[in-house]
């Protein structure tokens, strides 16, 4: 008994002498360390830096360095977190700041499934994860679902739309332009009370020559409208078709595009609708002028819109064409390669 207790007490001691010598010895590498030079720029910049921390001595060593500001506080923050020297590298290569600084203030998460999604966003992470077990889909989709909205109903999570002067502009269900007006409104030649924003009006008279040229004769029957024009219109179809059912077809004031400038309806000439070839015609042509064709049967699930084949929305000839190309709607292109 005696015996046992007296190696236990030897044994500590030396434990304690040892790991008292790594400590010196440490000490003594990191002067040394600090006169010459090591081959690790991360270790090289925390020597250098009022930051540094002994104890991430070697941790320091496994980071590859980034020339970012607090880079070596953010990594003390990250181990203290207990983040691995892996996780590290993998966060400072494929995150970005704004996600970044919300790691930093959060509890430790498991990220690993999240470093090729570029547009998930970190506190929004418990929503991803919810959507995507209700669904059954994809972490990629639920991330570009989440974004736009989807797990909350239409209208019930709304957010001030941004850039509410640029040509790409998003407006949804969970967007508002709240009373914007724009400012460089212009007639259309068809008919001087259809107004436009310049550009767009521009971009339309070319669209609306060039279809001439094919043998298809349009004509615009809405363009800008205002919030209170909306408002008006949008009240009288819930008058009229019950507010559920007009939900489907009629923005809410603050939420159509037509009040962005950027928008306008088109009927064939000598008609009061579109027609199935006309409408083909502008699906096939009217991205090369800038328009694309907001809301498709296929998209209804995102936009919450029936089909609008008359619907056209100016966002720019290099937008349009790469939205075309991509085949998905603006709310999802807007999330992937606008936001930022
Ligand atoms: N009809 C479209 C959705 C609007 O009201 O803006
Ligand atoms: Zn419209």
């Amino acid at each position: 008994m005696k015996k046992n207790i007296i190696s236990s007490v030897l044994f500590v001691g030396i434990l304690f002498l040892i790991s008292n010598i790594s400590i010196i010895n440490n000490k003594e590498a990191i002067q040394t360390m600090k006169l010459e030079k090591n081959n690790s720029t991360t270790l090289n910049k925390a020597l250098e830096s009022q930051n540094f921390k002994e104890e991430n001595y070697y941790q320091y060593t496994e980071i590859n360095y980034i020339d970012k500001e607090n880079f070596i506080n953010n990594i003390n923050t990250l181990l203290a977190l207990k983040y691995t020297t892996t996780e590290i590298n993998d966060i400072f290569q494929n995150v970005n700041d704004k996600n970044i600084s919300k790691i930093l203030e959060s509890p430790k998460l498991d990220l690993k499934n999240y470093y090729t999604i570029k547009n998930f966003e970190v506190e929004k992470i418990p929503r991803y994860e919810e959507y995507q077990q209700k669904n059954n889909c994809s972490l990629e989709e639920a991330v570009l679902k989440v974004n736009i909205g989807l797990d909350h109903n239409f209208y019930s999570e709304i957010h001030q739309a941004t850039e509410l002067n640029n040509y790409t502009v998003l407006v949804n269900k969970y967007n508002s332009l709240g009373n914007y007006e724009p400012q460089d409104l212009k007639s259309l030649s068809y008919n001087s009370k259809y107004q436009l924003r310049e550009r767009a009006a521009n971009a339309f008279e070319e669209l609306i020559s060039f279809a001439k040229l094919e043998n298809v004769y349009i004509r615009p029957y809405s363009a800008y409208r205002s919030y209170e024009y909306q408002n008006t219109l949008y009240n009288k179809y819930v008058e009229k078709d019950g507010q559920e059912l007009a939900d489907t077809y009629s923005a809410r004031p603050g939420h159509s595009e037509h009040q962005t400038g950027l928008a306008v309806d088109v009927w064939s000439e000598g008609y009061n609708y579109i027609s199935e070839n006309d409408a083909y015609w502008l699906q096939n042509n009217s991205y090369k002028y800038g328009f694309i064709i907001r809301y498709t049967q296929e998209n209804q699930s995102i936009t919450g819109y029936i089909a609008e084949p008359w619907h056209l929305r100016y966002v720019g000839k290099d937008i349009a064409e790469d939205i075309v190309d991509k085949n998905i709607t603006f709310d999802e292109y807007y999330d992937l390669y606008l936001k930022n």
